[in-house]
């Protein structure tokens, strides 16, 4: 016979930009499904996200991954104890669609239905993965979003700061624009970094020794376009210059703006002991290594999820739900789906009594 699926479950569901995702998650941290359908090819020829195609893919596509998802997981509907869909902050198009689904499957089964922030999925990742304890600082780094937060408890995030322009996973992304590597960038800028010669090019590592906790990266993609544009036509070796180039700025930035928000984070919580690295540009390997240097040197570990956790996925959005279903923290079928909805905002719902 087979072994029962642990308990609780949830059923995950992500459609704030463009990955289409289910996941099945058990209350034990186990990942039943995991099902990302990614939308890249539809939006390639653009450049970029065009949020009416992705409303409309997710629409198309969203019922067959929930199948897809519920199956390889070995479960059906009834089996599930809550459905947790994002409900922002993203594309409000695509927020709609996952959101009204899984209002709609909470209902029909009689299943509690939990509206998930999906930075507060890209922040709790690591729980599921690692078990960390609260509390961490978590430093975000997507396409559309760059921030460091301290993570004091489920709902209770603290931001220290964030971009004041590009989020870091854009600014790679309009730099592989700019050198015609395709979309999405960041995975196309770091392999050809690889072969390039990161000092070939002197790009200006943005709010240098500034204090304070935030990132500015629209200065370095200035510094990188007009340099494109003052060598173009570009040869092979000088866009992978470029790359190397830009990369290891950002790096620089990202260390510097982390050794401000870590002794923040030392002096607020001295107890915690993580550095936890999420978001889409946490899949760089680069970026990886180098903060883990910074971490230690500061006395703190630094934690990343594998890459398949950090770029968007529905696993993070149905342990999130997990969490929150636990906490008995439920959302109401009339729950509005929000473009914008920053993680402090979370917090009235785990006021301290
Ligand atoms: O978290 P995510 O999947 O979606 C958002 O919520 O934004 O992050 C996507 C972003 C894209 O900008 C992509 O270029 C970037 O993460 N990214 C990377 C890498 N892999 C994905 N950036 C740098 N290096 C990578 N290896
Ligand atoms: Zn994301």
């Amino acid at each position: 016979m087979a072994t029962p699926p642990p308990s609780p479950l949830v059923l995950g569901i992500e459609t704030s930009c463009d990955e289409t995702a289910a996941a099945v998650v058990g209350g034990d941290g186990t990942i039943l499904s995991n099902v990302v359908l990614s939308q890249v090819s539809e939006h390639a020829v653009y450049g970029g996200v065009v949020p009416e195609i992705a409303a409309r893919a997710h629409v198309r596509y969203l019922p067959q991954v929930i199948a897809q998802a519920l199956a390889q997981a070995e479960v059906e509907i009834a089996d599930i104890d809550a459905v947790a869909a994002t409900g922002g902050p993203g594309l409000i198009g695509g927020v709609i669609v996952g959101m009204t689904m899984g209002k709609a499957m909470a209902a029909a089964a009689e299943k509690a239905f939990i509206a998930v922030n999906h930075l507060e999925g890209h922040a709790l990742t690591v729980r599921l993965t690692h078990q960390t304890p609260f509390p961490y600082l978590l430093l975000l780094v997507s396409g559309g979003h760059c921030q460091f937060v301290i993570v004091h408890a489920l709902g209770r995030y603290e931001r220290l700061g964030g971009t004041l322009d590009d989020a870091l996973g854009e600014a790679f992304d309009k730099v592989a624009k700019l050198l015609g590597l395709g979309y999405p960038g960041g995975p196309a800028v770091e392999k050809l970094a690889r072969t390039g010669d990161a000092n070939a090019y002197d790009f200006p590592v943005p709010l240098l020794g500034r204090a304070g906790c935030d990132f500015s990266f629209s200065g370095l993609k200035t510094a990188v376009r007009l340099a494109a544009e003052r060598d173009a036509p570009l040869a092979a070796q000088q866009k992978a210059d470029i790359c190397a180039a830009f990369q290891q700025a950002a790096c620089a930035s990202l260390e510097d703006r982390s050794r401000n928000a870590m002794a923040v984070f030392r002096a607020r919580c001295p107890a915690g002991a993580s550095l936890v690295l999420a978001g889409g540009v946490a899949a760089n390997q680069r970026i990886r290594e180098q903060l883990r240097e910074v971490a230690e040197t500061a006395g703190l570990s630094l934690i990343c999820p594998p890459a398949a956790l950090c770029t968007d996925n529905a696993a993070m959005i149905a342990w999130a739900g997990m969490e929150r279903y636990r906490a008995n923290l439920l959302s109401e079928l009339d729950a509005e789906p929000r473009a914008r909805w920053p993680l402090e905002e979370l917090q009235p719902l785990q006021a301290e009594s």
